[in-house]
């Protein structure tokens, strides 16, 4: 009976990894490389047998992470998504290794109660609907973290870290998330020292860095500062270390996870930040500049588009990815649309990071021309006369009308 196990070497895939063995399985960790700054050495150590690590970090940034970046995607407003992201690419590989090695089944680590096992076991039977659902009795063993603690000290499975971090985190090249443990009451601030990703933003720099970030079609392309990036990955770790240093990317929220439980998260998520709110710049609001006048010169998406995007696309993709179900004929329809909605959004940001503040200095476009200096100026009249905005009000007036009729009758 041979098991894949997505193993991390923290707390809970340790001790699943143990209690795996002692229910007779043969068991094959898996270590995903999705770039957290994990001492990969102390995992293989830890884990009595490694079948196999993988570094996927250009497959999530390339498929998972800027296509994010194209659709603004992001969850209750503020979490971009970060552990969401990373899962359908764990999952992929774990079943295409699992096939490789022969194993009949595959787990992770996660608990019973939060989004994780969701969207690794969805994401399983997406991949092989025959996948062996045996191995999920972990969560009736053990009820939470003080249940693992107690096993972890009986199976002499070290725990210092966990010790001396009471939190539970989650981590890759995109963001790093910290739940649970002191973090539980909303109202504990999290300690100073507590994050990985990001420096402190009182303790940035005195000084703001500014860089041009490059779009096609919604997906960055370039990263320029004194070097430009035009490498997927490179350019992320680039924009990472850029935005780490100046604090950047920072959120503390109550969210409302799948299963209908609210819980506390505080997360940090440097790069993308940046890249989401310049993408977001660009689409609403090219200018160029021309000769010695500035002239706003292109909006590089259009009005209807943007709207029913926004209503539609974002909202759903976010709340899709966050629930696990990445692998779905709505998520695929979803995509399709994204990608024909970014056509336009061609062109470059000028940013700055400062202090855990990321902004924006300017934008322009060479092939955008959705804005018309001339239909817009208040100087003259471009293409119709004063009596055709005369019908048009007339014409949308008269549902407010009624209604302003009906309003009046009824206060008599
Ligand atoms: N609450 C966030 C989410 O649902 C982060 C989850 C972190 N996962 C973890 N196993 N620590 O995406
Ligand atoms: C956890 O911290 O283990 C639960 C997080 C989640 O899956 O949402």
């Amino acid at each position: 009976k041979k098991l894949l196990l997505a193993y991390s070497g923290g707390l809970d895939t340790s001790c699943i990894l143990a209690w795996l063995l002692e229910q007779g399985w043969e068991v094959l960790a898996f270590m995903a490389n999705i770039g957290q700054e994990e001492d990969f050495e102390a995992a293989k150590a830890k884990a009595l047998k490694i079948g196999a690590s993988k570094d996927l970090r250009k497959e999530f940034i390339d498929e998972l992470v800027f296509p994010a970046v194209q659709c603004n995607a992001v969850y209750e407003g503020v979490y971009l998504l970060g552990t969401s992201l990373a899962r359908p690419v764990i999952a992929r590989s774990q079943i295409a290794i699992a096939k490789r090695e022969g194993c009949i089944a595959v787990s992770h680590g996660c608990t019973g109660k939060g989004n994780d096992q969701v969207r690794f076991e969805l994401g399983y039977y997406a991949l092989n609907p025959d996948i062996e659902p045996d191995y999920l009795y972990f969560y009736n063993r053990f009820a939470g973290r003080k249940d693992l603690l107690e096993y972890a000290s009986q199976k002499g499975i070290p725990v210092a870290q966990t010790a001396a971090k009471p939190w539970s985190t989650d981590e890759n090249i995109a963001h790093c998330s910290y739940e649970a443990g002191i973090l539980e009451d909303p109202n504990t601030s999290p300690p100073k020292d507590m994050f990985k990703l990001t420096v402190n933003p009182e303790d940035a720099p005195e000084k703001p860095e500014s860089f041009t970030l490059f779009f096609e079609k919604g997906i960055p392309v370039a990263l320029q500062t004194e070097k430009t990036y035009t490498d997927s990955l490179e350019l992320f770790l680039a924009l990472n270390s850029i935005a780490r240093k100046h604090g950047v990317g920072r959120i503390d929220i109550v969210e409302s996870r799948f299963i209908g439980i609210k819980s506390r998260g505080v997360y940090e998520t440097p790069a993308l930040t940046c890249l989401r709110a310049a993408h977001m710049d660009l689409e609403v609001c090219a200018i160029t500049a021309l000769g010695l006048t500035k002239l706003m010169e292109g909006l590089t998406l259009d009005r209807n588009v943007r709207a029913l995007r926004d209503q539609f696309v974002t909202f759903n993709f976010g709340q899709i990815l966050y629930n696990g179900m990445y692998f779905s004929p709505e998520r695929e329809f979803l995509s399709d649309a994204i990608v024909s909605s970014q056509k336009s959004v061609n062109g470059q940001v000028r940013c700055q990071v400062y202090k855990g503040n990321f902004s924006v200095l300017g934008r322009s476009s060479k092939t955008e021309r959705l804005y018309n200096a001339n239909e817009s100026s208040m100087d003259e009249l471009g293409g119709f006369e004063p009596c055709d905005t005369t019908g048009f009000i007339k014409i949308e007036s008269i549902r407010i009308k009624n209604w302003a009729n009906n309003q009046r009758n009824q206060n008599k």
